[in-house]
């Protein structure tokens, strides 16, 4: 197949979500759309055990299954679906924003009982910077939830997105009768307790809904209630508008209850249809439009191998542009070295399998023993690098105290590789040199404990500091800059890469300090 084919073949995406609103239950009804697994539970089971325990080293007893689950392809209506997994929970870390930088769209799945949680707003906002295409699955309409109305006004107020519903719930909770498809224009209807695997709820193709079809299906009562609630939809919402939402300015918006099935197979017909393919992507050297015959790719995650007797990793590089083939030589920009993979590996589903060949929006995984970091490009003999896979600010912040003064250099050595792994990012201050690490996620402190202990023999512990953000400081007036970091000695560090970083000790410190400084630019990530 031409590679101008391949592309308009392929969806990549990722689902964003707050803990508990149901991501890996609408995962797997995707998966089991597509056909890449047979039963409900294959992925849960992994949830299932991550909920009755409660430390690392159980996390990590599922690692095996996190590496499979972290990018699964699936075919669905002859189009490749790469849907990468964005990590949650007690595992939420960097890796999650910056799977976000390797994804072409996202879903979008809010509890229709809660409305727009913390971890989703972060999220979107890392979708903002890229105005990444998001599509919304309110879910769990099958309990007594929020307004539909006032949902969508929640994700307009706190989101600040403009909606477009593409379907409409009739009823909710114990008088949940179905949906309406304002997109295909008919009702699916949903029967409480029904083979909650089953594949499709009944369709009933409805052009008009004044047809009294609908009323006999539905009864009277939810009949003229839908076609109120259609007429207000209709008249205060915009008509959907493609490119609107391929630029990220509004998100169609789908209901239904992902533990029942329900809503799910619009919801993936609508994005197989809308979706983008592989867009061109923006490098050092200007953009890269995906059927550039010449092949490119980044690193976006790096996962190692807890056993420290096999010390190699997984690099996951996503493919921008061209063909990648196995064991064809290739340029890794960082290095100027030649890079050569030999089993590089697709995902399909749970599956892992050595591939020849694989094309833009796809995920390899290529075995790595120290030579990849992320953000790092990989090209078919070019220079540039691309751009845009940033190292995001940190919330959590510790001191990291040696606890075996023989072995400061492993210490040392072992930091500075955790975070080049991008497990954590690593700051020394200004003032006095002592090291700091920050994270987005709480676990990722026992990661690197753990990690320094059996892979590096060094012992540290960690001790808490009242920060709750990073910023890294830039201006124009390199003056002021230097007042700025000079008054406030305790509050400066540099990253490994050297560049300034101002740690606030409140929100209410950094937007004081943003409000009075505005001659310095305070930075969320660090591109
Ligand atoms: P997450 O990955 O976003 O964290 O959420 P997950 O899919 O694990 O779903 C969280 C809980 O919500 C699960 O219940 C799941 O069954 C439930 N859930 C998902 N979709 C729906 C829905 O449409 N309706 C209702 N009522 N519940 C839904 P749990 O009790 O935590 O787990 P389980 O014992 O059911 O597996």
């Amino acid at each position: 197949m031409a590679l101008q084919d391949e592309i308009k073949k392929r969806r990549t995406f990722g689902i964003i979500s707050h803990p508990d609103a149901g991501k890996t239950t609408l995962t797997e009804k995707l998966l089991l759309f597509g056909g890449a697994i047979q039963v409900a539970g294959a992925i849960k089971s992994k949830k299932a055990s991550r909920h009755a325990t409660s430390d690392f080293m159980e996390i990590e007893k599922q690692r095996g299954i996190s590496v499979a689950t972290s990018v699964m392809g699936f075919e669905y209506r002859n189009t490749k679906v790469n849907l990468l997994d964005t990590p949650g929970h007690k595992d939420f870390c960097e890796d999650t924003y910056r799977t976000l930088t390797a994804v072409d769209s996202v879903v979008m799945v809010i509890d229709s009982t809660k409305g727009v949680e913390a971890q989703t707003e972060k999220l979107l906002e890392v979708c903002r910077m890229r105005n990444t295409p998001i599509m919304t699955f309110m879910n769990k309409l099958d309990r007594e939830g929020m307004d539909p109305i006032e949902l969508l006004d929640n994700v307009e107020d706190k989101l600040g997105l403009a909606v477009c519903p593409l379907s409409w719930p009739i009823g909710m909770g114990k008088t949940f009768q179905g949906v309406y498809s304002l997109y295909e224009k008919s009702i699916v209807l949903f029967k409480a307790g029904a083979d909650k695997q089953s594949k499709l709820g009944e369709v009933v193709r409805i052009s008009d809904l004044a047809d009294p079809v609908l009323d006999e299906r539905i009864g009277q009562f939810a009949a003229d209630k839908l076609r109120e609630d259609i007429e207000l939809v209709t008249g205060v919402y915009p008509e959907f508008n493609k490119n609107d939402y391929l630029a990220g300015t509004i998100t169609p918006v789908f209901f239904g209850s992902a533990v029942n099935n329900f809503g799910v197979r619009e919801l993936l017909d609508c994005f197989i249809d809308i979706a983008p393919n592989p867009r061109p992507r923006d490098t050092t050297e200007g953009p890269v439009a995906p059927d550039n015959p010449k092949f490119s790719g980044f690193i976006f995650k790096i996962h190692a191998n807890i056993d420290p007797k096999h010390r190699d990793r997984i690099a996951f590089l996503r493919i921008c542009s061209g063909t990648f083939e196995r064991n064809k030589k290739y340029i890794h920009v960082r290095s100027g070295k030649v890079y050569r993979s030999n089993n590089p590996t697709a995902f399909m589903a749970q599956a892992k399998e050595v591939i020849d060949t694989a094309y833009p929006g796809d995920i390899i995984g290529l075995h790595d023993t120290g030579e990849l970091r992320i953000g790092d490009t990989i090209t078919d003999g070019d220079k540039f690098s691309f751009k845009g896979i940033p190292s995001f600010s940190p919330e959590i912040f510790k001191v990291v105290v040696n606890e075996d003064p023989m072995k400061t250099k492993q210490l040392d050595k072992g930091l500075l590789q955790l975070c080049e792994e991008g497990v954590a990012q690593l700051f020394i201050r200004t003032d006095g040199s002592r090291k700091i690490i920050g994270t987005v996620g709480a676990l990722q402190f026992e990661v690197i404990q753990y990690r320094l202990e059996h892979e590096y023999g060094a012992k540290c512990r960690f001790e808490p500091l009242g920060f709750v953000k990073a910023c890294w400081v830039t201006s124009e007036d390199s003056n002021a800059l230097d007042i700025f970091i000079k008054s406030r000695p305790t509050q400066i560090a540099r990253d490994t890469e050297s560049r300034t970083v101002y740690l606030a000790e409140t929100r209410w410190s950094l937007d004081r300090e943003i409000a009075e400084h505005p001659e310095i630019t305070f930075h969320t990530t660090s591109d």
